[in-house]
């Protein structure tokens, strides 16, 4: 039986120009800054989102809490999404490592409002955790995979500058973003102070994300990035593939994106609701009526069939595509979790 993973994006497994282009990887010890691949990635990323520099970080979480610790100091306050991957899943590494207070705004749309950001920058008041920074995701995962328009980005990302925040993106999926809009990266990328974006979900390399910003922002980064235990040595044999994920795999993502668009409507098609978005891009949500199988039992019944997709929480589950699913197999993976669904 073969698997069809919608789990996540982030089983996709490198390809073989990848692995081929790792066995060769040219390679220093990149803690002595003399690792060719890595310096290699490290300037196109920063190209690529028109920023000076770039650090490559071992993962999403990494570069995330690296570029918190970077602008903020102990006391300090980041304004973060309710609904945002920091806030959430990232173990409270913010509190935990940088004493810094989440500053919590709503989110549920994808972004976070002007107005909410504003609400957050107080007057200086020995009462009050100054707010530093805005961390924005885009595309945003609890809200359904969207991407943020260009529009709403910049009107979010304006105001915290007009307050004289500083701006990190987590941009662990940007290029689904641009992708989504037909726009070049650097739309969003550009507009902030730091972006995170990862190399090993959509874009199929193995490991890795890259932070991106200004070369005296990235020289302090790199200074948390070894505190934390993150200066890698021969890092260019993963960097190679990343390469690759950069340059070629980022054009791909539209693929994924119609392959979720036909899945929604297999789903809607025979009666499940799948949650709207005003600009999917490669996730699925789908809540589950009160009666019938809930996600863990549906989940368990349709992996025993070769299909397999992510419990949320009791009655909403999330399928995601990606470069190792077909349409064909988007196709049979629908017809399956029908089928589950009807046999209950
Ligand atoms: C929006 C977002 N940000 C950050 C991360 C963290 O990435 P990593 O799993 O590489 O730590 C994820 C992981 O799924 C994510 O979805």
């Amino acid at each position: 039986m073969s698997l069809i993973d919608l789990r996540s994006d982030t089983v996709t497994k490198p390809t073989d120009e990848m692995r081929s282009a790792m066995a060769s990887a040219e390679v220093g010890d990149d803690v002595y800054g003399e690792d060719p691949t890595v310096n290699k990635l490290e300037r196109e990323s920063a190209a690529a989102t028109g920023h000076e520099a770039g650090l490559f970080v071992t993962s999403g979480t990494q570069g995330n809490l690296v570029a918190l610790l970077t602008h903020c100091s102990r006391g300090d306050g980041a304004i973060l999404g309710a609904d945002s991957h920091i806030y959430i899943y990232e173990g409270g590494g913010l509190s935990a490592m940088g004493g810094i207070l989440p500053l919590v705004a709503d989110d549920k749309k994808g972004i976070i409002s002007p107005a909410n950001v504003a609400s957050w920058c107080r007057p200086v008041n020995v009462h009050f955790a100054p707010a530093r920074l805005l961390c924005v995701e885009n595309t945003h995962n609890r809200a359904g995979g969207i991407a943020v328009s260009p529009e709403d980005f910049g009107a979010t990302v304006d105001c915290a500058r007009t307050n004289g925040l500083k701006i990190h993106l987590d941009g662990a999926r940007v290029f689904n973003a641009a992708a989504a809009w037909g726009v070049d990266v650097k739309k969003f990328t550009a507009a902030v102070d730091s972006v995170q974006l990862c190399l090993s979900k959509g874009l199929g390399a193995p490991v890795g994300s890259m932070l991106c910003g200004s070369s005296d922002f990235i020289a302090r980064a790199r200074h948390w990035r070894k505190r934390l235990g993150g200066g890698l040595r021969q890092a260019g044999v993963i960097a190679a593939a990343g390469l690759i994920a950069l340059k070629d795999m980022s054009r791909r993502l539209g693929e994924d994106h119609e392959n979720a668009a036909m899945l929604s409507a297999i789903l809607r098609s025979g009666g499940l609701t799948v949650e709207e978005v005003s600009k999917p891009t490669n996730m699925v949500y789908v809540q589950l009526g009160r009666s019938g199988p809930d996600s863990a039992e549906l989940s368990r019944r349709c992996a025993a069939r070769g299909v397999m997709f992510g419990v949320v929480s009791e009655r909403r589950f999330r399928l995601v595509t990606h470069f190792n699913v077909t349409a064909s197999d988007v196709g049979q993976a629908g017809k399956i979790i029908l089928e589950e669904m009807k046999a209950s």
